[in-house]
């Protein structure tokens, strides 16, 4: 979900709209805004995407200066207007937008029932917005601090009340919230993109902390009630990040960001064949005793893990287990004081990760966080820390950050490798280069991509499609069949081919999509054989294989061509004609490829 708030010298309406579109990745089941009015607060909502709330309140006349705005990703409560944010207290003084899941909200919704409260929608952020005028007396920062102090969950707050004109209380625990002043106000959002355009000194407010925004200044509290100073992060990516820059959609712009990204993640990493992450903040000797890693990630993140486990056991032969997060900080896993866990998160902030996380820590762990988002929660709670300078993604299904994942956890892999004696310097050197030359490789792809508009249109009206690999290719069919399935609506699986005579088979007949992997690599004579199986039962093979390879025109309908490169870096190559294969099929089958149905770009609930 996403938050904003102003409260400052110009109208707060258009502010609220703009800031809510700039958060619709979050989500976009319904958007809400509550303008303090001279009568009163005024709340607007609509089920729905953002342009459905703008379109209503386009004719409305609001004056307003202070106000919050949302935009919701159902939890508790299905996507309606009655469950759209903000929500209000019965005497209508207080409204309230609120990211994240209050755990006791059933406990507390029954309580406040008995003391006369009437709830008119099914979430639990109602419940904030009741317990908040019940604890006011005359002074909305500490009704706000109480009733945290009664909640059990995740939640990032913006409340106002009609009764303190201009005030904005922001709070957080476990969810994010930025704070910053402008030159004519104040902000608070749940992600920096909504402010950018009128601040780039931000402050990331920290758990159980509380701002009190007002028009020409922002007071902060720690959890005991005390003023602090924070620390301010300064912005330094462009505004452009929020505009297509000409491209149909953003997920078309990202695709074709990549080459950039790649450069960007390897610029200063290498000095005299050394290479240098000292982000990670371990010493040679620290480093040479980890004996176990653990990769902790979800969705496409935990894609970019699948491909560093072949890389960090191949290279660096050190055990590497990789786990989705949800399950990882439920189980019991061997962790020691030489265990590395390695956080994958584009966002910095998915709840199951952060949950992980401290999890691993608590059982002694060296944590490593790999992230897009500078400050962000896994920034800040992990040991160490890459960024995957992929800059800000708006397009939910991941494609950039993904690419920057991958070549981030192939420098860890490589990094790891050299501080166990794997390689030598001159080997470290080539690698790094081949892996750098793949940016080039990528731009390459980018240039002509005939074949894979051919092969999507070919595809399109499948009802379900098969992704196969083997060895890297098994890992890349992951997040091949992930894209497919996220953005266009069509099944995808994916398996490793060899499994596929044990079960997926019996899917194939007559024309049923079998996208492979099917680049040169150590067991490119095996995978030929299981296209072969496929071919045989009717299977339309999608093949993506390496220039030059005419023979496996013998064993697929349609073959994507991309660059030779080193098996270990065929996941950065091979990810792209996937990504635009998926796209291409999502744009024929009538989809909005950058906000696909019930999805968010960050997952703060569990
Ligand atoms: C959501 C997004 C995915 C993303 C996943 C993990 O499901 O829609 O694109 O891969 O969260 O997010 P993270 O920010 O932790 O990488």
């Amino acid at each position: 979900c996403g938050i904003v708030g102003y409260t400052g010298s110009r109208p707060v309406k258009d502010i609220l709209i703009s800031g809510l579109e700039r958060l619709e990745y979050r989500g976009y089941d319904s958007a809400g805004i509550a303008v303090e009015e001279e009568d009163g607060l005024q709340i607007v909502h609509r089920k729905g995407k953002v342009a459905s709330l703008a379109h209503t309140v386009d004719h409305f006349d609001f004056a307003g200066t202070c106000g919050i705005g949302h935009t919701r990703w159902a939890t508790h409560g299905r996507p309606s207007e009655a469950n759209a944010h903000p929500h209000a207290s019965c005497d209508g003084h207080i409204a309230v937008v609120h990211n994240g899941i209050i755990e006791n909200f059933t406990e507390l919704r029954e309580e406040l029932e008995a003391e006369g409260h009437a709830f008119t929608s099914d979430t639990d952020t109602e419940t904030i917005a009741h317990l908040v005028e019940e604890l006011y007396e005359d002074d909305l920062l500490e009704a706000v601090r109480e009733a945290t102090q009664r909640l059990i969950g995740a939640y990032a707050i913006a409340v106002i009340s009609d009764r303190e004109p201009g005030t904005i209380i922001a709070a957080r625990k476990d969810s994010p919230l930025v704070v910053g002043r402008g030159t004519d106000g104040s902000f608070v959002a749940s992600d920096i993109i909504a402010l950018i355009d009128d601040t780039r000194d931000v402050v990331m407010l920290g758990d159980g902390e509380i701002a009190k925004l007002r028009p020409d200044f922002i007071d902060y509290y720690n959890a005991y009630g005390e003023r602090f100073v924070p620390q301010t992060t300064h912005i330094d990516w462009d505004v452009d990040v929020a505009e297509k820059g000409g491209y149909p959609d953003f997920m078309m712009k990202e695709i074709h960001e990549q080459p950039r990204v790649i450069r960007d993640t390897l610029s200063g990493r290498l000095a005299d064949g050394r290479l240098s992450i000292d982000e990670l903040d371990l010493t040679h000797e620290e480093l040479n005793l980890i004996d176990r890693v653990y990769v902790i990630a979800c969705g496409t993140s935990y894609h970019a893990g699948l491909i560093a486990k072949n890389l960090i056991e191949g290279w660096a032969r050190i055990p590497c287990e990789v786990e989705v997060a949800s399950e990882f900080r439920y189980r019991n896993p061997i962790i020691t004081p030489t265990t590395l866990v390695v956080a994958v998160s584009q966002s910095g902030e998915t709840a199951d990760t952060l949950a992980a996380i401290r999890d691993a820590r608590v059982k002694g762990a060296k944590v490593f966080g790999i992230t897009n988002v500078v400050g962000s929660p896994v920034a800040r709670e992990s040991d160490g820390v890459i960024y995957t300078k992929a800059n800000k993604e708006i397009a939910v299904a991941s494609t950039k950050s993904f690419l920057g994942q991958v070549v981030s956890l192939t420098l860890l892999a490589l990094l790891l490798a050299q501080v166990k004696g794997k390689f030598k310097t001159n080997q470290v050197r080539l690698l790094f280069r081949e892996l750098a030359d793949t940016a080039e490789q990528v731009e390459h792809i980018l240039s002509d991509t005939a074949a894979i508009d051919e092969a999507a249109c070919a595809c399109k009206d499948a009802k379900s499609a098969l992704f196969v690999g083997r060895g890297m290719g098994a890992a890349i069919a992951n997040e091949g069949a992930l894209k497919l399935k996220e953005i266009s609506y069509l099944h995808a699986e994916a398996y490793p081919a060899g499994e596929m005579k044990h079960g997926p088979i019996a899917l194939i007949d007559e024309g049923f999509p079998v996208i492979a992997v099917a680049t040169k690599s150590p067991v490119y004579d095996k995978l030929v054989s299981n296209l072969q199986e496929a071919k045989a039962r009717g299977a339309m093979v999608v093949a993506v294989a390496t220039e030059g390879d005419e023979d496996i025109r013998a064993h697929a309908d349609h073959v994507i061509y991309i660059p030779k490169v080193r098996d270990a870096f065929s996941a950065i190559t091979a990810s792209v004609p996937l990504q635009l294969f998926a796209r291409a099929i999502a744009i024929e089958r009538g989809c909005d490829v950058d906000q696909p149905r019930n999805l968010a770009k960050s997952v703060t609930v569990e």
